[in-house]
């Protein structure tokens, strides 16, 4: 269980995440939102350990989190985090030994490791450009190789900070069909994106963060048909609550199944 208690972090002179009680352990899939600066990647870097809150705690199996060396290695083989920025996280020039990284220095044997590897480099697509040096990869294909090298890890808990941003309309499709293979395997998903309405598709549960303040939580259904509060918060709805709010259709989850009611609906009720 991965949670927070009354968690607050601050830069030096610089008050960023205040009073937070999360629990990322009800939901399949988590969605954090905000606008730019409201906190989303420190809370993730605070998640994994790498910043320490100066009040309240991470809750790592209802445990407040150890910060000792061996931890943060527990913690890390059980909380996966794919940071926004693929730069911090590459260490090596080829895209296998890159993936590979953390499971090696887990000592994981290495037909183990192969399996892993190739499934995780046919999950992201990136089969084509493995053989090239990662300095020489675009910022999408980063992306997606910093995404396989966390799938391996097969964790409880994966964080994705922005998986989406620099990912063409095919790797953002991957990426919906990573995260629903991932929770078919009963594992729980963090993310925080600005891609409204991909997070409205994918998440059942959302904490709307502004300003480092939690201001809205609850279902998506819940969340994002509060209107004014995500303006306040620097967001809009996503289109399907749009539609919603502004045309009076009923709320649907996805494309398809506004479709086949618009099928069968009376068009002379919409507004
Ligand atoms: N290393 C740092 N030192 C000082 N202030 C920082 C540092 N990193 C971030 N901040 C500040 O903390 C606040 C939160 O930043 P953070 O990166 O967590 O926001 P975010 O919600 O992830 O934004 P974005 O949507 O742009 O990714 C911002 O005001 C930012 O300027
Ligand atoms: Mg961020």
């Amino acid at each position: 269980m991965l949670a927070t208690r009354a968690l607050s972090f601050s830069y030096p002179d610089s008050p960023v995440l205040k009073d937070l009680t999360l629990d990322f352990s009800q939901y399949n899939v988590t969605g954090i939102i905000g606008a730019n600066g409201c906190g989303k990647s420190t809370l993730f870097m605070n998640l994994s350990g790498i910043l320490r809150p100066q009040n309240g705690e991470v809750l790592w199996n209802g445990i407040p989190l150890d910060y000792s060396k061996k931890g943060l290695r527990a913690l890390r083989q059980n909380v996966v985090t794919v940071f926004q920025d693929p730069d911090q996280q590459i260490f090596y020039t080829d895209v296998a030994s890159d993936i590979a990284f953390s499971l090696r220095n887990l000592g994981v044997d290495e037909a183990e490791i192969k399996r892993r590897t190739e499934l995780a480099l046919q999950m992201v697509d990136a089969r084509h450009f493995r053989d090239k040096p990662i300095q020489c990869l675009s910022f999408g294909q980063k992306k997606r190789v910093a995404i396989a090298g966390a799938i391996v890890m097969e964790s409880d808990y994966l964080l994705l900070d922005e998986p989406t941003a620099g990912l063409d309309p095919s790797g953002r499709r991957q990426m919906l069909d990573i995260i629903s293979t991932i929770v078919a395997q009963g594992k729980h998903i963090v993310i925080s994106s600005h891609d409204i309405d991909l997070i409205y598709q994918i998440c059942d549960g959302i904490y709307v963060l502004s300003d480092g303040n939690i201001v809205s939580s609850g279902t998506p259904q819940q969340v994002f048909v509060q209107r004014e509060m995500l303006e306040k918060a620097g967001l809009e709805q996503p289109w399907l609550a749009k539609l919603h709010s502004e045309a009076g259709l009923p709320l649907c989850k996805t494309e398809q199944e506004l479709v086949s009611i618009l099928r069968g609906y009376d068009m002379s009720k919409i507004i």
